[in-house]
């Protein structure tokens, strides 16, 4: 793993310049009552006279087990910014727990930016060491940093490790969809679904498939903002906590450096880590933060869906893990050579003099990895899936546009017109979900709506819309859904997601009825309502708005700036270019 770089800069800030001696070093009433409160918690001037303050944003919480690690991982980090002569603060944040925090982690990824940007903004801190990896972590975390212009990187949790149950492999979220449906269909025990809910996740790390959690972590790597193989670490090896000392350490060193994020973000950046979720099989839901990420980092820089459907016909998966692939888990690919061995692989397709937080470029990190298993982490001449990661589709029904992860469903509905089966909530889609009598074929397709950015409210991973029981028992496992929903990475099937603008601002979702006909076509990137623009008009004429869901409170202003699913569903003020800079606070 690199570590420091002896080949760095000089140190290009001294110590008086410090952010951190602005707090610290006059000889004034304010900074002595600075000083004082510092000597009360047991510091002495030995501890900050002259060196960098790291922030150490933790988002453990007793709630978050895939953060379960970081209560000793933080220990790891300050280890390492005492050994490079800083000075580590851990500052707690929001630690949104993807399974517990409802109605949905995404409502509150905007907030974590916030609460990161402001953490770093109002404290006497030089630099941040970022600890995340459970979902929207990872974005919260970064967007704000990137925001705050701090110094900073990243620390992933890393994956835990495989799931298992009698014999069997299990990968989180995956497996449990898949043998819910066997459960529904009455195939499995009470004792056998107990002992698969013990063994689907069996150490702290995030999920182990590759869903959001192994796909943010990744990208964060890619963009050049965590060491080199970091994100492959499983939590519980021992490389992980040696890799978190290794981040206490460098993070020192970008501080006297000066290696601000928007030295290390370019859109070549960005390409890059598109790039890399193509081949990696990524979660859905690295278009949402990717987009919103690379919008904080300017407009130099913003990617748009476009951007991932072209790379998509271009790139193609080599990662073979699940839920694209059928067999391997995280713990595979890091064995397999991890991320910097699957870049070695992808540099055809990437811009290799990107910068990264080591000081060198994202060729000179990836320069010895080697593939180790070819089959887990494929050669390009040999894909799990030619191309087809994600793709773009557009048309009267989603005019901003809609997503599908064509590699994850049946063949068959990749091109199909069939009926709609229209449901205004998800309540609804729950209630009729189990009816045997419920009018439906393999052929319907599945509609769900104000599931979006404002509806869900958050945008809630309903987009995986459960088969109806009546089909599952007729041995149906898959067919096409449409919502203006996200989905879970860890999902599967033919779900066609993130429908935009969203049908509760009255999008065209909005005025779909039950029995229309609607066409998918994938590989022309099309869906079209069979539907003539008059009576879309009519309808439109007719369309009540629902009632707001929130009317006071954090919902009601997330409501209020929330931006749609193609833009990022960041919040507009916070987006870059949105008002001045904020200046640095008067002290
Ligand atoms: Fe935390 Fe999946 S629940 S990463
Ligand atoms: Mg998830």
């Amino acid at each position: 793993m690199t570590d420091r770089n002896p080949d760095a800069m000089p140190p290009r800030l001294t110590p008086a310049q410090l952010r951190s001696a602005r707090w610290f070093a006059p000889d004034d009433l304010r900074s002595s009552s600075h000083r004082s409160r510092a000597m009360q918690m047991g510091y002495g001037p030995e501890d900050w006279a002259g060196k960098p303050v790291i922030a150490i944003v933790n988002t453990w919480s007793d709630i978050n087990p895939c953060h379960g690690h970081f209560k000793q991982r933080v220990e790891d980090v300050k280890r390492g910014v005492l050994q490079a002569g800083g000075f580590p603060l851990e500052l707690p944040a929001l630690s949104l727990a993807e399974v517990f925090v409802k109605p949905t982690t995404m409502l509150y990824r905007n907030l974590l930016a916030m609460e990161t940007e402001e953490l770093l903004r109002s404290h006497p801190v030089d630099g941040a060491v970022l600890m995340g990896g459970c979902d929207k972590t990872t974005p919260g975390l970064l967007m704000g940093a990137i925001s705050m212009g701090l110094p900073c990187i990243y620390l992933p949790a890393g994956p835990m490790l495989r799931g298992h149950v009698a014999g069997q492999t299990l990968g989180s979220g995956s497996d449990a969809w898949k043998f819910w449906d066997e459960r529904r269909a009455g195939q499995l025990t009470d004792a056998q679904w107990l002992a698969i809910e013990g063994g689907i996740a069996r150490s702290p790390g995030t999920c182990m498939t590759m869903g959001t959690a192994a796909t943010m972590m990744a990208l964060a790597e890619t963009l050049g903002l965590a060491l080199p193989g970091a994100s492959s670490i499983p939590a519980v090896d021992a490389h992980h906590p040696r890799m978190a000392a290794a981040c206490g350490r460098r993070i020192v060193d970008m501080v006297w450096e000066g290696l601000t994020p928007d030295k290390l973000l370019s859109r070549a950046s960005f390409h890059n880590a598109i790039a890399a979720a193509m081949a990696l099989g990524c979660s859905t839901n690295a278009i949402i933060h990717l987009v919103a990420l690379s919008r904080r980092a300017g407009a130099h820089c913003a990617i748009g869906l476009d951007d991932f459907d072209a790379a998509s016909r271009r790139v193609p998966v080599l990662a073979n893990i699940r839920p694209s692939g059928s067999q391997y888990l995280m713990q595979d690919f890091y064995e397999a050579g991890g991320l910097p061995a699957l870049l070695q692989r992808l540099a055809p397709h990437l811009d290799l003099s990107a910068a990264t937080v080591t000081g060198r470029s994202l060729g000179d990190n990836i320069a010895g990895a080697r593939v180790v298993n070819d089959d887990v982490i494929r050669p390009l001449d040999r894909p799990l899936y030619a191309e087809g990661a994600l793709a773009v589709l557009r048309g009267n029904i989603a005019p901003g546009g809609a997503v599908i992860k064509p590699s994850a469903c049946a063949p068959q509905y990749l091109q199909h017109t069939g009926p709609a089966l229209v449901f205004d909530d998800y309540p609804a889609l729950k209630a009729a979900v189990d009816d045997p009598d419920l009018d439906v074929t393999a052929d319907h397709i599945l509609v769900l709506r104000n599931a979006g950015p404002k509806g869900g409210p958050g945008m809630p991973e309903w987009g995986m819309l459960p088969i109806p029981t009546k089909l599952v028992k007729q041995g149906v496992r898959d067919m096409l859904r449409l919502s203006d929903a996200r989905m879970s990475g860890t999902s599967y099937g033919a779900c066609i997601l993130h429908c935009a603008p969203e049908a509760f601002i009255g999008g065209p979702l909005a005025l779909v009825r039950t029995g229309d006909r609607i066409t998918v076509d994938v590989p022309a990137r099309r869906i079209h309502l069979e539907v003539s623009d008059a009576e879309l008009a009519a309808r439109r004429a007719a369309w009540v708005p629902p009632p707001p869901r929130y009317e006071r409170g954090y919902g009601w202003m997330a409501a209020q700036h929330i931006l749609q699913a193609d833009a990022g569903c960041d919040f507009d003020y916070l987006e870059t270019g949105f008002g001045a800079p904020v200046p640095e606070p008067d002290i």
